[in-house]
């Protein structure tokens, strides 16, 4: 009699239906109960965001570089350094525009970079499971909106995914993993990628701070990205001098209060003695290794045909719908020849001696300046060769 028995299964499996919901239920409820009290920052972010004169529209206003052949876009010179150095976050507003950069570096670019997500793969990328939707937003708006509308000659939409006109790649609109989308991401974009998200804590000190969830960022500039995955901010930068005492307070700020729609960047720079843009060690120095070790056998080893001046282009904006703040960068090498022959030698001689005059004067030992400084001032200063 296959009616009746099936009569009671169905009773069950309604029971364990509204016993299912009835506790999803009660977990949402307890859950806004708890943080009732707590800071709510999407609210107060959807606020900021109207009293601004922001909105969600500001990702959509694309002009599209309709004539754009990258063989003929130089790299853009960078050049952030200043007579003194101040440890500051100097930011500027900038527009959806301006969030990606392309030029003719972008095919040797991406060879490196897929050579990096095959051979560091744990290294270059790695993600929280919290980030998913954070990073499933950004991958959506990159593929299916910002890429096609800005370089309308690179990327154009087809029913199948997005086409990649210099590689000749079908990307899918809709990711099958995380992985997957930050790894499409770095195989095609030529800049890194961080995802930060605000922690639900209980401790008023943990509560609202920023943490890095996700990543894909094969030119890391001296450090182990992995190793700061599920890091706040500030832990992060631990290893920064100055940062506690002068940017932390308005990084934190920043970053709880930025609204949707505003968009910024800044830049930074340093000088390499190599120039490897996969560097998960070195281009730092801390106080105690340079007390121990002495400098005179590195300062020894420069090589000014290897010796760079690294900038990065950074942006940070807020994705509209997950709330997080992605930080994104670009990074960019100048030979220190190009700048000596462009003229701003001088300039750049005083800075690297500016380095310790600033507001934060260890950041003299921390760039390494200690170790390659003369020798750089004295090219760019054409008192000695670069083959010197
Ligand atoms: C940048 O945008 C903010 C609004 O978020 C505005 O208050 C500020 O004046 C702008 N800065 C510049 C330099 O235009
Ligand atoms: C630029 O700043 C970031 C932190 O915002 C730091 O990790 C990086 O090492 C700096 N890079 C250079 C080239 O100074």
């Amino acid at each position: 009699m296959p009616q009746l028995t099936l009569i009671p299964w169905a009773i069950v499996f309604l029971g364990v239906g509204v016993a299912v919901l009835a506790w999803i239920g009660v977990s949402v409820w307890r859950r806004s109960g708890q943080n009732g009290s707590l800071p709510q920052p999407l609210t107060s972010i959807a606020s900021l965001t109207k009293a601004h004169g922001f909105s969600e529209a500001d990702y959509y206003k694309i002009d599209p570089l309709e004539d754009l052949n990258l063989e003929n876009e130089e790299p853009l010179k960078l050049r952030p350094f200043k007579a003194k150095y101040y440890l500051t976050m100097a930011i500027e507003n900038i527009t959806a525009n301006d969030l990606i950069v392309m030029d003719k570096t972008y095919s040797s670019r991406i060879a490196l970079r897929r050579q990096l997500i095959r051979d560091h793969l744990s290294e270059v990328l790695a993600w929280n499971p919290i980030s998913t939707p954070a990073v499933v937003e950004l991958y959506t708006y990159l593929t299916a909106t910002y890429l096609p509308h800005r370089f309308p000659t690179l990327y154009t939409l087809h029913e199948k995914g997005l086409l990649n006109h210099i590689t000749g790649e079908l990307l899918p609109i809709c990711p099958s993993s995380t992985e997957q989308a930050l790894r499409i991401l770095g195989e095609n974009i030529d800049d890194e990628f961080l995802f930060l998200l605000p922690a639900q804590s209980e401790s008023p000190e943990e509560n609202g701070k920023y943490r890095l969830e996700a990543f894909i960022t094969c030119f890391p500039s001296g450090f182990s990205t992995r190793q700061k995955l599920g890091l706040k901010l500030a832990d992060i930068h631990t290893p920064v001098p100055g940062y506690a005492a002068r940017l932390e307070k308005s990084m934190d700020r920043f970053f709880a209060t930025l609204p949707v729609g505003k968009m910024v960047k800044r830049q930074n720079w340093s000088i390499t003695t190599d120039k490897r843009l996969f560097a998960i060690t070195g281009n730092h120095m801390y106080e105690d290794e340079h007390a121990l070790r002495g400098e005179s056998k590195e300062k020894e080893m420069v090589n000014l045909r290897e010796t760079v001046m690294r900038c990065e282009r950074q942006t940070v904006h807020r994705l509209p719908k997950t709330g997080a703040v992605v930080f994104a960068f670009k990074t960019y090498q100048y030979g220190i020849e190009e700048l000596r022959d462009e003229g701003v030698g001088e300039e750049l001689a005083t800075a690297i001696d500016g380095l310790g005059e600033g507001n934060v004067p260890e950041i003299l030992v921390y760039k390494r300046q200690v170790v390659w400084g003369e020798k750089v001032k004295k090219f760019l200063r054409g008192e000695i060769s670069v083959d010197d």
